[in-house]
């Protein structure tokens, strides 16, 4: 049931997004959260039982394939490493290495931000490790962390794309310096507010900023389920309460294709079929 389960969502999902009209997503989730089998510490205060991170990855892949052949989009995955849980980021970039060619694009780390990396030398051994073997890499910091997080996402976990990253803002020299660099930032604007780390006034968000730089930023949900939200609200409440125009959606969204994991080739097709999307929607402006 639970095997199911797991396929079923990860199906549904990639249905929701393509209701949302996005043609491309990548979706990330902690196999070992939805284990209880192979798992040191099982999660949830669960019994042992036998469905491993590894069969997690696979269940999760084949709902995204069926729910791309399904809806006609297309969906990747990257795994998180748990903050909290130093043991079993060795794993998760095993896993990313084995299904890298089976809808894995990246890796990440999540959670609790005031566990610095220093400290758990699993988590920067595990990005050595995908940097070695070419797996792409993201890290949630400086959501509620301080900046320092952020630079050490950056420099020590080599991340090529920043989770959230609002507090960056708060050092200026580490900003202007990832300015500098293009480096990704993964907003979620509605996500933020819900979980406290912005202020709940959307007209002082960091995100304005990011986009009066004209950073290179995108606009995300974070977990839709959740905050009961989806991405159409993330992108009018950037519309409506923060200033953005038509022309910003259109720059950003070309922004997170240039940064998506996915191959050079495949990234070319789907700046390719934005670029061709947008231009139309230009010419039948006049
Ligand atoms: C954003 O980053 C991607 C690579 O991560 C790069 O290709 C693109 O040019 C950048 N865009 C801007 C506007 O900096």
């Amino acid at each position: 049931l639970n095997r199911e389960a797991i396929k079923r969502i990860a199906r549904e999902f990639v249905e929701d997004k393509a209701k949302e009209g996005v043609i491309y997503v990548e979706v990330r989730y902690s196999p070992h959260l939805l284990a209880n089998s192979g798992v040191k510490e099982i999660p949830w205060n669960q019994e042992e039982g036998d469905l491993s991170p590894d069969e997690v990855v696979r269940l999760v892949n084949e709902g995204l394939s069926e729910g791309e052949r399904e809806f006609k989009i297309k969906a990747r995955s990257i795994l998180c490493c748990m903050r909290h849980m130093p043991s079993w980021s060795k794993d998760v970039v095993e896993l990313c290495k084995k299904y890298k060619d089976e809808g894995v694009v990246a890796i990440d780390l999540a959670g609790d931000e005031s566990l610095n990396c220093e400290a758990n030398p699993e988590h920067m051994e595990a990005y050595e490790e995908a940097v070695r073997c070419g797996i792409h890499r993201t890290v949630h910091a400086g959501e509620v962390g301080p900046a320092s997080v952020v630079k050490e996402a950056v420099e020590v976990l080599k991340a090529e794309r920043v989770g959230h990253g609002y507090r960056t803002l708060e050092d200026d020299d580490l900003y202007k310096k990832l300015l500098a660099q293009n480096m990704h930032f993964e907003t979620c604007p509605i996500s933020s507010k819900l979980t406290g780390a912005c202020n709940a006034d959307f007209t002082t968000h960091p995100v304005i900023t990011f986009m009066k730089d004209k950073a290179n930023y995108s606009l995300n949900t974070d977990d839709p389920l959740i905050f009961n939200s989806n991405l159409h609200h993330d992108y009018q409440t950037a519309h409506q309460h923060m200033g953005f125009t038509e022309e910003e959606f259109k720059r950003l969204n070309i922004c997170s294709a240039q940064s998506s994991f996915l191959p050079a080739k495949e990234k070319e097709e789907l700046l390719k079929t934005l670029n061709e999307a947008y231009e139309m929607i230009q010419s039948t402006a006049f």
